[in-house]
């Protein structure tokens, strides 16, 4: 672990061991970035405070213990202690995190991780709310794989429940070839809104749509065969739009609420046997404890409806028992709109009240926000329309095409890198803010080539390999060593070592914007190093030369690395 922070936040908190005693071993260092030195720890306010003593003589005390560490310990007003690190540590540790092959990240303790994500209805539309959480989502399930857990991805579709009888029936009247090319291209919404107006003015349509769900229920094979002809063209929609965005969803990956079907029966049933469960007019339901509605009345999950109809209550209660018991998990990740948190919350508390959510299994619902418009509102097309998201996808590329059309590459290096641009920019947008905070959809600014965007990003590493390519060196095989002597290397080397810790803060607290906004501050600090620090040019000594090449190889890595975690493409050039 080379963090300087982390390094930094064990030795004061030995120190604090030391000078006062082994049971503030653990208590906080509180280890801050700070304006007269590199850091600041601010535990001896807390601890003077506590023990009555003058924050200021604990810090000294704690300073007193830290004699041998690489750096200078300062007591400043009224008991912080600033820290500075030796500049020969820094570039030790930058050129050892060099020399290693996962670029400071560590190895973690694998896990079995379930990671929900995307889940788009085939009966609606895939909106602009799916494409979050399926760019949040992929971007956890390549930085959970990344520090060595192993991850489920489940893709929770909505492809069950009453609305596929009316759905098969439309199917019949349209034929199953115009269905199939017109969910095929992504015209779910078109295709629903047909049905549903049949639905509502044709009584002989209802009853065949009714008559259709008894039959699917059944299994009926004929009925069966139909399904797969709308899902399997309403996936293969679903499946333009993750290969567009490289997202690493596969069919494999499928696991949407038609296969817990056949384990709703036994779970109500379990349910009941244990008195989780209990009918409360006519309908199945679960009170999990704590939760009252405005009427201060016990707020009920229904599990089966009193006609005995299954919804999404059921098949999540279903969900969470196969995903502990038979994919013997340790943490589930919900990402889903943050709209549905209470339903989670009462998931989780019914499935602790059953036994089915063990302590040592943590099951967490990851909010997704909701994606505005330039207006503020939920986010539309100008007419009002929803979008289609490979179209959506598609202006993307269009737009990078445009921004970049005058740089002289041939039609291919073109088409290469505006799809990487128009992608990353879309993801990137995605995941540079907490993903629970509204957002507002915005081509322009998401495009830009300044700021915290995919383009300004993508940018600098492609600026780094133009170097690389200029010096004629390979960035895989540069040694270095890094040696420090100006303040934009100082500065660029301190923020590489940050690396490895906050891959895994993202992985703890599930929150890829921390990666986002860290490799923006990489970026920032290397363009400063780089108008700072002349690498190639004339005049520049070798070992000045190797060791600069050195840490831009080195930024080169974490840029990669940390972009590809995020799912945002490289391209190689711009
Ligand atoms: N299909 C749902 C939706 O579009 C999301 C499903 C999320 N996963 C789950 N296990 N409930 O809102």
């Amino acid at each position: 672990m080379t963090d300087p922070q982390i390094v930094l936040a064990e030795r004061v908190q030995q120190a604090l061991a030391d000078a006062i005693g082994a049971e503030y071993a653990d208590a906080d260092p509180m280890i801050r970035p700070s304006q007269f030195a590199d850091f600041q720890a601010n535990v001896a306010m807390s601890v003077g405070n506590r023990l009555r003593r003058s924050p200021r003589e604990v810090a000294e005390a704690i300073r007193a213990q830290m004699s041998d560490f690489p750096g200078v310990v300062e007591v400043s007003g009224p008991g912080f202690l600033n820290i500075t690190l030796d500049t020969s540590w820094i570039a030790g540790q930058a050129s050892q995190m060099l020399a290693d092959p996962r670029a400071g990240v560590s190895q973690a303790t694998p896990q079995r991780i379930v990671i929900d994500y995307s889940a788009p209805n085939a009966a609606k539309e895939m909106h602009v709310g799916h494409l979050r959480t399926t760019i949040v989502g992929d971007a956890m399930s390549r930085i959970m794989e990344h520090l060595g857990h192993t991850v489920i991805r489940q893709n929770h579709l909505g492809d069950w429940g009453t609305p596929f009888g009316m759905l098969i029936e439309h199917l019949l009247d349209i034929g199953e070839d115009a269905a199939v090319a017109q969910l095929e291209a992504g015209a779910g919404t078109e295709y629903y809104q047909a049905a549903r107006a049949k639905f509502e003015g044709d009584e002989t349509f209802k009853e065949r749509a009714r008559t259709r769900v008894t039959t699917l229920q059944s299994g009926d094979p004929e009925t069966m065969r139909l399904w797969h002809v709308f899902m399997d063209a309403t996936i293969r929609y679903f499946n333009k739009v993750y290969t567009m965005l490289g997202v690493t969803l596969t069919d494999a990956d499928i696991a949407g609420e038609s296969m817990y079907n056949p384990m709703l029966e036994k779970t109500c049933d379990d349910l009941q046997a244990m008195g989780v469960a209990v009918m409360s007019e006519g309908a199945l339901c679960l009170f999990p404890p704590g939760f009252t509605g405005s009427d201060d009345k016990p707020l009920p999950l229904i599990i089966r409806k009193s006609d005995g109809g299954y919804g999404y209550a059921s098949t999540d209660m279903a969900a969470i028992r196969y995903r502990v018991d038979d994919l013997k998990v340790d943490r589930i990740l919900y990402v889903v709109g943050a709209d549905q948190a209470l339903h989670f919350r009462m998931i989780f508390a019914a499935a602790e009240q059953a036994g089915w959510l063990p302590d040592t299994v943590s099951a967490e619902h990851i909010q997704i926000g909701m994606m505005l418009g330039k207006d503020g509102k939920r986010f539309k097309t100008r007419s009002g329309a929803s979008v289609k998201l490979t179209e959506l996808l598609q202006e993307a590329v269009d737009r990078a095409t445009a921004a970049i059309d005058d740089r002289g590459y041939d039609e291919v290096t073109k088409a290469e890198i505006a799809h990487a641009v128009g992608m990353g920019a879309v993801k990137y947008a995605d995941l540079s803010i907490s993903h629970d905070s509204e957002y507002v959809f915005d081509f322009d600014r998401m495009l830009s080539f300044t700021g915290n965007t995919a383009p300004y990003l993508q940018y600098a590493q492609a600026r780094i390999r133009s170097i690389f390519r200029k010096a004629e060196a390979d960035p895989a095989t540069v040694q270095g060593p890094i040696r420090i002597g100006e303040d934009a290397e100082r500065a660029l080397a301190l923020q590489l070592l940050g690396f490895g810790a906050v891959v895994d803060q993202v992985a703890d607290l599930v929150e890829p914007h921390r990666l986002a906004a860290y490799l923006y501050a990489t970026a920032t600090a290397f363009t400063t190093f780089f108008e700072q620090c002349p690498v190639l040019k004339d005049g520049v000594d070798a070992e000045t030369r190797a060791s600069r090449l050195a840490l831009c190889a080195l930024t080169l890595r974490v840029m990669e690395t940390g972009l590809d975690l995020l799912g945002v493409p490289v391209p190689d050039r711009m």
